[in-house]
């Protein structure tokens, strides 16, 4: 800070103010008071431009599953192949020998949750999920069925921000102003248990109610006219919410009977981050597709991923040869690069045994979170494997939320940057989902930052004068 308060003249914040549009940010706050640059990494921590340590509990953007040290294998890959081959495309039946490979390897993997036939790569989660729309409606034109095109995802799921897939997100703040969302794209319920749930409704109860909900919205839209269901196993950045108990049954039964395509969004779930290699297999979800990105490259090159079943294959394989070629394609598609780096983190996740350590650090995770379930602020703690978050309310009887203008999820966030630990709010929950490769140490570690946090928020909330 300068002496008159805003970013230090020629720092990088100023710099950042004067030159950066960021994205998620607001514009008029970044120009007042500069941005915060980071300048290196070492395992879960960052470091400011002034040496500030960080703990970040969020892995950056739920993705850097290695940390942000540096990691020689992936180094060594990046430069490996960039001597031997930076770029090649897959455009017209080509592919670099890399992008084979790492196709074979995801194709592999993710028969672990169901069975698939083929990868498409992109590079970024946006683009693979807005591939998958035009797949899709490219799939059911193919069978001659040209009005069964809507796709139906859920309020408070995430699914990017390019058109489709941000028509998908069912995030106010994703559309406003945006002119999204666009045609044929619809939301159902949010599966929430703790803020949806109807008092005495037990969780079986609500899942039941839910996939009613969405049969119905099926039959008022006509099954005819829809084309897919597309979900997060466990929704990140809705706030970190879990299924009910028996949600996934009930859904995949109802999408069966009326021949809908169920898409699993795997990009924050896949690669570990609920105790298995995918989120589906955590869930039961039998996906017809899938997305995933973030930690297939531990957040290190950009890289996305598409698998698709063997049906959905053939009839985009038949039409493509009808037509004379998948008019969709991406310069980037499979850049070797990214590809070699995503293949070596792959093989550092079963070196390493991430999985097993997931698994291992979980328990601790867990209880950690919830020795916060008897604060007066909290009113629910919920995660599995290495994500969770806890939500904040006024009441714990009532579950009475905050008024969202006071702010207290973005204070609380602000005040743990202040004690060294980088957290996430959605709204009023507090989102945490450390690197990986966090230690007992750490994770022990950030959560002690976050408690030191929590009591200057209720200190602060005392001084604003609303009852905690
Ligand atoms: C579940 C999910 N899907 C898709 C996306 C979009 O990915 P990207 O930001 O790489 O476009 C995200 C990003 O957070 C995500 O969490």
């Amino acid at each position: 800070m300068s002496p008159q308060g805003g970013p230090r003249p020629n720092s990088m914040a100023a710099r950042d103010s004067a030159f950066h549009f960021h994205g998620y940010t607001n514009a008029q706050k970044n120009e007042k008071d500069g941005g915060f640059v980071v300048v290196r990494g070492e395992g879960p921590y960052i470091y400011d431009e002034d040496g500030k340590q960080y703990l970040d509990g969020l892995a950056g953007l739920w993705n850097a599953s290695l940390g942000f040290g540096k990691e020689q294998r992936l180094i060594d890959a990046a430069v490996k192949q960039m001597e031997a081959l930076p770029f090649y495309h897959t455009f017209s039946q080509k592919a670099p020998a890399v992008t084979v490979e790492l196709a074979e390897r995801l194709v592999a993997l993710a028969s672990q949750a169901a069975p698939m036939s083929k990868a498409y790569f992109c590079n970024s989660g946006s683009e693979a999920n807005d591939t998958i729309v035009k797949m899709v409606w490219y799939f059911n034109n193919a069978l001659g069925r040209p009005n069964k095109k809507k796709i139906v995802a859920r309020i408070k799921g995430y699914h990017g921000v390019t058109v489709a897939a941000g028509s998908m997100t069912g995030l106010p703040l994703v559309h406003k102003d945006f002119d999204l969302p666009i045609k044929n794209i619809l939301h159902t319920d949010c599966p929430h248990y703790y803020r949806f749930g109807q008092s005495g409704e037990t969780e079986e109860q609500f899942a039941t109610r839910m996939a009613a909900s969405l049969e119905a919205l099926i039959e008022r839209e006509g099954a005819d006219t829809i084309a897919a269901f597309i979900a997060e196993p466990i929704m990140g950045a809705g706030g970190v919410i879990l299924p009910p108990k028996t949600y996934w049954d009930k859904i995949q039964a109802i999408l069966k009977k009326h021949d809908i395509l169920l898409i699993a969004d795997e990009v924050i779930c896949g690669f570990g981050r609920t105790g298995n290699w995918w989120g589906s297999q955590t869930f039961g979800m039998k996906p017809d597709i899938m997305s995933m990105a973030k930690q297939l490259s531990a957040g290190q090159l950009p890289i996305a991923a598409v698998l698709m079943n063997q049906r959905v294959y053939e009839v985009l394989r038949d039409n493509s040869g009808k037509i004379g070629a998948f008019g969709h394609g991406i310069t980037y598609s499979g850049h070797p690069v990214s590809c070699a780096v995503a293949l070596e983190t792959i093989k550092i996740y079963e070196d390493r045994k991430i999985i097993d350590h997931v698994r291992a650090l979980s328990p601790l995770f867990m209880s950690e979170l919830r020795s916060f379930a008897d604060h007066p602020l909290v009113g629910e703690v919920r995660g599995t494997g290495l994500i969770g978050a806890l939500e904040l309310v006024k009441d714990k009887t009532t579950r009475a939320s905050f008024e969202p203008s006071l702010g207290l999820g973005p204070k609380v966030i602000a005040l743990g940057h202040e004690h060294g630990v980088i957290l996430r709010p959605v709204v009023d929950s507090i989102c945490f989902c450390p690197p990986l490769i966090c230690t007992e140490a750490q994770i022990r570690e950030m959560f002690d930052k976050f408690r030191k946090a929590l009591a200057d928020a209720q200190a602060w909330l005392k001084s604003q004068a609303v009852a905690a």
